[in-house]
């Protein structure tokens, strides 16, 4: 690999990544790292990466990048976050992982989907389906309210809060080729957002979900005492088990549980109008700090060499 280039791949967002490239390029010239917002257009098999490092916020929208990410991980590229896991990843199978943690998270109920695509035929493709559904059932077990929202996904994209069965299908019937998922409704008396950063560093702020968007960050009222250890101790847990290097887990606290609600935000809102400048400015430094270490090699992704096919690449 040539010289050390950290390439950021980019949605529509503004305020995040041209000040990332330009501390990157700031603190990285004297070692000689440089950063860019990469451009991609065809890649082919063992093509020598451009980047030693890539931080990816938007593979999720565009598959392209995913295909191209994941060769380039192969090929030597620390990319920020795993392509392979982040693809994989679903809200329902970290729930579960929570609990293996003992990280506490509403009860939680995956559901199969509502339509599919038209070669599936209702008659002969879904013979291990269970029909009608025991809707009575699973409310018993989630309890009401509780909430539908997608098992993949962000932007609170179809989530719904419902307080009867009948709300329930209702809003189970509008969820078309979505995988749904019903949780317990937490009823919380207070609620923080954690960034996390390289599986280390957290930055717990308190979290309004009822005020209008950009004004949830309540950087006024910082959580302190129990409730920010707590957070970044149950975060940190989170993150590392899933080796996310930027994410941001969100807990609701009722009768001084932390429940996690989200942690599957592998492309955190970074943007300054949301999360407010004191923190924009920590997330520049702690990511400028983390891919300078990836480009200087000091210390290697979390997910290298852990799929079997690893162990299968000749070593020079
Ligand atoms: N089980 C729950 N109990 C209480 N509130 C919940 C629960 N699940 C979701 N919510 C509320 O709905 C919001 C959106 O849910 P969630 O974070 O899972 O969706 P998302 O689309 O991934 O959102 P984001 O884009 O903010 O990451 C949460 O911030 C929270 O306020
Ligand atoms: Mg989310």
């Amino acid at each position: 690999m040539g010289a050390k280039k950290v390439g950021v791949l980019v949605g529509r967002e503004n305020t995040f990544p041209l000040p990332f490239i330009d501390m990157v390029n700031q603190r990285g010239a004297a070692e000689g790292v440089s950063a860019e917002l990469a451009v991609l257009g065809g890649t082919a098999e063992l093509e020598e990466p451009a980047h030693a490092v890539i931080v990816d916020r938007i593979s999720h929208e565009i598959p392209y990048y995913r295909a191209h990410l994941k060769s380039s991980a192969l090929m030597g590229t620390v990319v920020i976050n795993d392509p392979f896991w982040w693809e994989a990843d679903e809200k329902f199978f970290e729930c579960t992982l929570a609990r293996k943690l003992g990280v506490a998270v509403p009860k939680t109920v995956v559901l199969p989907n509502k339509e599919y695509i038209p070669d599936i035929d209702h008659e002969k493709s879904l013979r291990n389906l269970q029909h009608p559904l025991d809707w009575e059932g699973i409310v018993a077990y989630t309890g009401l309210p509780a909430v539908l929202k997608p098992n993949t996904g962000g932007g609170w994209k179809d989530v719904h809060i419902v307080d009867s069965v009948e709300q329930l299908v209702t809003a189970y019937d509008t969820s078309g080729l979505k995988t749904m998922i019903l949780q317990e409704f937490i009823d919380w008396q207070d609620y923080v957002r954690c960034i996390c950063i390289g599986r280390e560093h957290i930055l717990p702020i308190r979290y309004n979900p009822r005020a209008p968007f950009e004004e949830r960050y309540q950087i006024s009222n910082p959580p302190t005492g129990a409730l920010r250890d707590e957070s970044i101790k149950q975060a940190r847990i989170l993150v590392d088990a899933l080796g996310y290097d930027m994410d941001t887990v969100e807990f609701a606290v009722r009768d001084d549980v932390l429940y996690a609600i989200d942690f599957l935000n592998p492309a955190p809102d970074f943007d300054n109008f949301s999360i407010k400048e004191d923190n924009f400015q920590w997330v520049l430094e702690k990511m400028t700090d983390l891919v300078l270490a990836y480009a200087r090699g000091d210390g290697k992704a979390p997910w290298r060499g852990e799929h079997r096919w690893w162990n299968h690449i000749p070593t020079k």
